[in-house]
């Protein structure tokens, strides 16, 4: 199939695809992009003393306290906060607003494209140009839609859009849905909408799987206006979030988290300056800059082939040409610590050398 057009099977099952499955255990993982292999232990801690009440159904002031946490960090109020399994929950609420049309903005992460699709809401994909940084194009958002959905920093090109350039997809009738699941590694957060009350329809998801690495506690939340929030949890369950999501969720607001985050997004942010600089430096390989989340785009020449080297060498990446508007030489890596990255470096020197060779 040709990159970008993932209207055939093949291409429904590319856009399933995440970096997970480009992992294994015993590889040096650059293929998922989770600060850390396990939560720190304070928070570990503070979900272990949860554990005693999961005897009880989680209750309304258990949600309230973990809203009003999210409500302080962002300066919302609580009932402008619905905590979330994850940051795809949020997506797969989304059929719940019956959207006419939905614009997707891509290159981007595409569960919301699953999630659309397969509820058989008419969609545009809105590709940006690489030739133009990825800049946002509100003009070529179809007018008559009424959800638009994009990631800001986005996964994968790793492009941070300006808050103002963001808002401008915003208009009334229509819900303006910014995927954040990264915002938090970015030092200062200054993109990031989620303190907004006055732009029109913006909803805004938060995750802490990243940051926090708690993929498999399923952790996040939205921010909006509260009729736009009831509309959006109209089709949930009682007891929609357990008893240790909302502890994560309050834990992972209190300041001493917040500076934790700060610090380890400036740490991310040089480590990151660095690699981008050695994986520069390597015959044919082009780095996507500048780049604000906590991974890179690249593209390597003979892609597949160079993945399947790397791997063979323990080393995973992600495979990008599920995202639409990307090829097979696009490759996303994580950025990892100094000497995690020196390993990327160096094999896919080794990879790349081989083939100059061949
Ligand atoms: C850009 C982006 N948004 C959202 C998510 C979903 O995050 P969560 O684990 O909070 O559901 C991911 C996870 O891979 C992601 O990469």
């Amino acid at each position: 199939m040709t990159s970008g057009d993932h209207q055939d099977d093949d291409g429904r099952r590319l856009l399933r695809h995440h970096g997970d499955v480009d992992t294994a255990p015993g590889l040096v993982d650059f293929a998922v992009n989770v600060r850390r292999d396990r939560p720190p232990t304070w928070l570990r801690d503070r979900l272990a003393a949860a554990l005693d009440r999961l005897g009880s159904y989680p209750g309304a002031a258990d949600d309230l306290a973990a809203r009003a946490a999210v409500a302080q960090r962002h300066d919302r109020h609580p009932d402008e906060v619905l905590v979330l399994n994850g940051g795809a929950e949020g997506f797969a609420l989304l059929p719940t607003l019956q959207p006419r049309h939905a614009a997707l903005i891509h290159p981007s992460f595409t569960e919301p494209d699953v999630v659309l699709t397969d509820a058989g809401v008419p969609l545009t994909r809105v590709l940006l140009d690489p030739a133009e940084d990825y800049a946002l194009r509100p003009e070529l958002v179809p007018d008559d839609a009424d959800l638009v959905v994009l990631g800001n920093p986005t996964n994968p090109t790793s492009v941070l859009h300006p808050a103002q350039a963001v808002c401008r997809l915003a208009r009334r009738g229509r819900v303006l849905v910014v995927d954040e699941a990264f915002a938090d590694a970015v030092p200062g957060e200054p993109a990031s909408l989620a303190g907004d009350r006055t732009t029109p329809g913006l909803l805004v998801l938060r995750s802490l799987t990243k940051t926090w690495a708690l993929p498999g506690l399923r952790a996040g939340y939205a921010l909006a206006a509260p009729e736009l929030l009831n509309r959006l949890a109209a089709g949930r369950p009682h007891w929609p979030v357990g008893t240790l999501v909302l502890e994560a969720v309050r834990a992972c607001c209190e300041p001493h988290a917040l500076a934790e985050a700060e610090t380890a997004a400036r740490q991310t942010a040089r480590h990151r300056a660095d690699l981008a600089a050695a994986l520069a430096a390597l015959p044919g390989v082009q780095v996507r800059q500048p780049a604000a989340a906590p991974f890179l785009l690249l593209r390597v020449p003979d892609g597949p082939r160079v993945r399947a080297g790397l791997r063979a060498r323990g080393i995973a990446v992600r495979r990008a040409d599920t995202f639409p508007g990307l090829d097979p030489d696009h490759t996303r890596v994580a950025v990892r610590t100094p000497e995690q990255n020196a390993l990327l470096v160096a094999a896919l020197r080794a990879e790349l050398t081989m083939e100059v060779s061949a």
